[in-house]
């Protein structure tokens, strides 16, 4: 397994007021006392971007957004594009997140769409798949996962532009995380549908586990082969739970 720099990305949801913009900072501040041995995102709410920005100053930490329209802008009311992101000083975008795609209807081609904005923006995408519970109870985890991944990939996806993150549904928010040994299984087969697709381009794509994640599980985790960071939903609005989570990758 060749060595990828890991990445913890941080994703707020529809969590966080200026005021929660402190939490960024300390983060900010503590990786310029110890710098991480990953790279470090936080996505939160579009409204906070520009202050987020701002307020991390030159600190390492990386900003990205949650969603985009597949657009670059024009009459869609309540929507953002990639380009819009970048603007407000966004590297990267998730898509796909299984919220947007349960809440919001999101089917892989219009990941896959919103994919290729991101990446006309100039941002890596974060492509989030994943199974529900009863697709696991099943037993068709790596079935949907291949599929997902297969439709909400771009072709011109390469290791620079895109990360893709396995977030079993069931895991997200439920305090609940599949066994090291699942993960490793799930992990291994997109490593191997990346490269099947990808050649070596997906050999350096960085593949995240999310569900969660905390600073009690983040070692174990991130231990297990092509385990190449973690995309943090509660445990990323805290400096201390989210630093917690980036001391595992020292
Ligand atoms: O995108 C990250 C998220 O879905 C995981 O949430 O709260 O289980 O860490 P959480």
């Amino acid at each position: 397994e060749p060595k990828v720099r890991a990445l913890v990305a941080g994703n707020w949801k529809m969590n966080g007021l200026r005021a929660g913009i402190a939490e960024a900072e300390a983060v900010g501040r503590a990786l310029n006392e110890t710098p991480a041995g990953a790279d470090v995102m936080i996505c939160p709410p579009a409204t906070l971007l520009g202050p987020m920005v701002a307020a991390l100053g030159d600190s390492t930490v990386h900003v990205g957004g949650q969603d985009c329209h597949v657009n670059v802008s024009g009459a869609f009311t309540g929507d953002v594009s990639a380009e819009m992101l970048a603007d407000a000083g966004a590297t990267a975008v998730i898509v796909g997140h299984s919220e947007r795609r349960s809440l919001h209807g999101e089917l892989d081609r219009d990941v896959r769409a919103k994919a290729e904005a991101a990446h006309r923006a100039g941002l890596s995408a974060i492509v989030c798949v994943g199974e529900t519970a009863g697709e696991r109870a099943a037993a068709l985890t790596q079935t949907v996962v291949s599929r997902q991944l297969a439709g909400s990939l771009p072709d011109g996806a390469r290791a620079a532009n895109t990360v893709v993150a396995y977030e079993p549904v069931w895991a997200i928010g439920t305090g609940l995380t599949p066994t090291v040994e699942d993960v490793a299984k799930v992990h291994a087969a997109i490593r191997k549908a990346l490269v099947a697709r990808f050649g070596a381009e997906g050999q350096g794509m960085r593949i995240l586990y999310g569900g969660s994640v905390k600073p009690q599980n983040a070692r174990e985790l991130m231990a297990v082969p092509d385990v190449n960071g973690a995309l943090v939903g509660g445990a990323s609005l805290k400096a201390a739970d989210f630093l917690g989570i980036i001391a595992a990758y020292q």
